[in-house]
């Protein structure tokens, strides 16, 4: 039912330009989806999500070379946690070319294409002038920042808690699941944001509610769960790319005339979350 209540976007590209526009039905679908902080994207017709789901689901088998990535710090490589459920191939940007096949760096700079569409459409709705996107977004905006692509698998099999409540730490979140289970909060509860075929789910996180907090059109960060999955398909698969600022950079608050209103180091901004979050346990 919440279905008809997640606003739905595309991106149309603009022949006078290489720029891909993020665009809504009506701007009240706009509005809807910068107060939930999320929304569903039409699937682009020229992004190979078909090869990209093939290769995230081969790359667990036990004969799988992936399976030897090795794991840099606790967020990259090849990661299975024994207490979860997850099995995961996680890498930044400088990595893919390294350790992802030639077609699965290019899928990943195509979820690049969009995630800077998308920063774009949020600057451009926030009034904040051109000339200060890079600066605000630590580099994102034109092309550089932080950028994670990971292949996720959930093995139903083993018990697990799920995702507990949290809202993403960086700008936008794409994410293609083939399964239920992703909530998000919605007036004090969680309501279910179904898998709509064809789509991708969008949502905003904290530091794009950092950078545009004082200009004329702030974005949620929303916040969500994942249900523990069950069912009687024993793995699921999922793709997650996270368009983040680079860990050693600022973030600038602009307000629509260009005068700067506040800042932060993304490591500050990160460890004040932290914190928020384990406050709430
Ligand atoms: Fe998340």
């Amino acid at each position: 039912m919440l279905n008809s209540q997640i606003p739905v976007a595309t991106l149309s590209d603009d022949s006078a330009s290489t720029e891909a526009y993020l665009s809504f039905v009506t701007p009240g679908d706009l509005n809807r989806a910068w107060e939930l902080g999320l929304f569903y994207l039409k699937t682009p017709g020229n992004l190979n999500l078909e090869f990209a789901r093939r290769f995230g689901k081969e790359l667990i088998a036990c004969d799988s070379p992936y399976r030897r990535v090795p794991q840099y710090g606790e967020l990259e490589g090849f990661i299975a946690l024994e207490n979860n459920q997850q099995t995961k191939l996680a890498l930044r940007r400088e990595r893919w070319g390294q350790h992802y096949p030639h077609h699965i760096a290019a899928f990943g700079r195509q979820l690049d294409t969009i995630g800077i569409a998308i920063i774009r459409e949020v600057f451009r709705q926030s009034g904040i002038p051109e000339a200060l996107w890079d600066r605000a977004s630590g580099g994102y905006a034109s092309g550089g920042g932080d950028a994670f692509l990971n292949f996720v698998h959930y093995d139903t099999r083993s018990p697990d808690w799920g995702l507990r409540p949290h809202t993403d730490y960086g700008f936008v979140t794409i994410l293609d699941t083939s399964a239920p289970g992703l909530q998000i909060e919605m007036n004090g509860e969680f309501q279910d944001v179904p898998v709509l075929p064809g789509h991708l789910v969008i949502n905003f996180g904290e530091a794009l509610n950092f950078i545009t907090a004082h200009s004329d059109r702030a974005v949620s960060a929303v916040t969500h769960r994942v249900l523990s999955q069950q069912s009687s398909d024993p793995v699921r698969h999922g793709i997650v790319y996270f368009a983040n600022p680079g860990l050693d950079g600022m973030l600038w608050q602009f307000d629509a005339v260009g005068r700067e209103q506040g800042s932060s180091s993304v490591e500050d901004l990160f460890a004040q979350l932290e914190s928020r979050l384990t406050e709430d346990l």
